[in-house]
């Protein structure tokens, strides 16, 4: 969901003049710009070639449900992610860019969160120019498959909207599109070292954005 908002981002945008995706089956996407690459992810280093970039921008991620065991898990979240990134390293990409999530943390006693952190961790012991982490809360947006156990939790979270203050802020669910806004605009912004986002923070970014573009 976040991968397929942020694409639309990068070929509408002028800073941009190449879209190199990664993806296991093509997508129903076409555009002047666009490359499909089918990869096999088990053999990422085989697609070395393509890391001659930019920017890499990971949105990759699976569920334990299509998982189905912890060790599937890790392959997905933490070993495609940090082999991307070491090929990004590699090929001295200017920024790498990490969807992670809300309670990252490598000593969580929550696998997801501890995959997550354990990744985080990973990523910043590299030597990438520029690394964006961000950590959103429950993703929001037109998803094309059901999944019951977001859709609960987004009710319940919009139910209880009004609890979402404080140190709870960041806790309010985030549409998949800002958090892909919030990693464009963070590429754009040629910051250099480490830089965690949390959800406040990626709206912050987006608004302030907005504001200055009406400005002018
Ligand atoms: N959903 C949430 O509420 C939530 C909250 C916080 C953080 N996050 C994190 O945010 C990130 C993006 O979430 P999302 O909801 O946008 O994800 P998504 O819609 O489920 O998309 C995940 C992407 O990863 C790819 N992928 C999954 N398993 C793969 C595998 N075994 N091999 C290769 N590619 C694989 C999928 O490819 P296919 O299209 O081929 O399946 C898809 O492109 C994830 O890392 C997720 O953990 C999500």
């Amino acid at each position: 969901m976040v991968g397929g908002e942020l694409l639309e981002q990068l070929l509408r945008s002028e800073h941009y003049e190449r879209v190199t995706v990664f993806v296991r089956k093509p997508i129903a996407c076409t555009h002047e710009k666009l490359q499909q690459v089918i990869v096999h992810f088990d053999q990422l280093e085989q697609y070395e070639e393509y890391f001659h970039v930019d920017d890499v921008f990971s949105c990759l991620g699976t569920t334990m449900k299509k998982a189905k065991t912890r060790q599937q898990f890790i392959k997905v979240d933490y070993e495609y992610t940090l082999r991307a990134a070491k090929l990004a390293e590699k090929c001295h990409v200017k920024t790498f860019l990490f969807v992670s999530a809300i309670g990252a943390d490598p000593h969580s006693m929550f696998f997801y969160n501890r995959v997550k952190g354990e990744t985080e961790e990973a990523l910043q012991r590299l030597t990438i120019r520029s690394l964006h982490i961000f950590r959103p809360s429950l993703l929001t947006g037109a998803r094309e498959e059901f999944r019951l156990a977001e859709k609960t939790a987004e009710w319940f979270c919009y139910g209880f909207s009004f609890a979402f203050v404080g140190k709870w802020k960041k806790y309010k669910p985030i549409a998949a599109k800002q958090v892909a806004e919030a990693m464009y605009y963070a590429a754009l912004s040629e910051k250099q070292g480490v830089h965690i986002y949390e959800c406040s923070e990626m709206k912050g970014q987006c608004e302030q954005k907005r504001g200055l573009s009406r400005q002018q």
